[in-house]
């Protein structure tokens, strides 16, 4: 489908034009004192004005059908229009310190804005190996021992009794609202290798925050492997993400 060739060509740029505003950044020709405004405090402060609510037919943040034929222009003319003025827009939307590299980062976000990220950058998953962020979707994963569950009095009804059981659990929350996911379904397999066991997670309500859990026995010692499969109703299929987790 022509659409989705144009969005995967423009996303594909996106790599390339982050190492070229890091690179301008860095270069002599942009003072150390000046900081470059990334898209979204761009987009926020100056261009949601009229992109927000689409005035005067301003294509709007995030919609793609808006966006897509207009990149089909290629990016360099969206960035010309942004510099210059078009139609009913102002040069530099109004703002005339705005950088080149600043409008260009501007662009790319309102086309981005909401799609799920192509994947999310390793550093990230490395600095926090219990969130992953999947198709705009934060998932993240807790594990409790059933002891520490226990002596602290929370839920004991249901919590088993015996050696070595983890309430492994899922929260989850919407990339572009921030809000919780509460009516997602969420599996999990667990594995160590050797035996393996799933779950079709309940919904866990605690003070008003809803998050998946079940209790797994976990008693090799050893490393399992955790892969969560969250449906989310409005996603086209589930979302697949693994964790690691050692019991200690
Ligand atoms: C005062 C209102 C206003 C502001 C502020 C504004 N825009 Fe626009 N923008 C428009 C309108 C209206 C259009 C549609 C113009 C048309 O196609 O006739 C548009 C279209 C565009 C286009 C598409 C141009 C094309 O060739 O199809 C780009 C890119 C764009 N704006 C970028 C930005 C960026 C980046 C900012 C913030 C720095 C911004 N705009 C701020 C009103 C605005």
């Amino acid at each position: 489908m022509a659409t989705k060739a144009g969005t995967s060509a423009v996303r594909a740029t996106v790599p390339a034009i982050v190492v070229l505003s890091a690179f301008a950044f860095g270069s002599p020709a942009f003072g150390a004192a000046q900081k470059m405004r990334d898209g979204k405090q761009v987009v926020d402060t100056v261009c949601a004005a009229c992109h927000a609510q689409g005035k005067d037919n301003a294509p709007k943040i995030g919609d793609r059908s808006a966006w897509t034929p207009r990149f089909a222009k290629g990016l360099d003319v969206l960035i010309d229009a942004a510099v210059n003025g078009h139609g009913g827009m102002p040069s530099r939307g109004g703002v005339s310190q705005l950088e080149r590299e600043e409008l260009r980062s501007a662009v790319l976000y309102m086309f981005n804005y909401g799609l799920p990220p192509v994947a999310p950058p390793p550093e990230v998953a490395k600095a926090d190996p219990r969130h992953k962020l999947v198709a705009g979707t934060d998932i993240y994963f807790g594990a409790m021992p059933a002891e520490a569950m226990r002596s602290s009095g929370q839920g004991k009804a249901g919590v088993p009794s015996g050696k070595g059981y983890y309430h492994l659990n899922i929260s989850l929350a919407d990339q572009k609202t921030g809000a919780q996911v509460k009516d997602a379904k969420v599996k999990l397999r667990v594995t160590d290798g050797m035996s393996e066991q799933s779950s079709a997670l309940s919904p866990v309500v605690a003070n008003n925050a809803v998050s998946y859990g079940d209790f797994f026995k976990l008693t090799s010692g050893g490393a399992y492997n955790i892969q969560a499969e969250v449906t989310r109703p409005g996603l086209p299929k589930p979302i697949v993400t693994n964790f690691e987790f050692r019991a200690p």
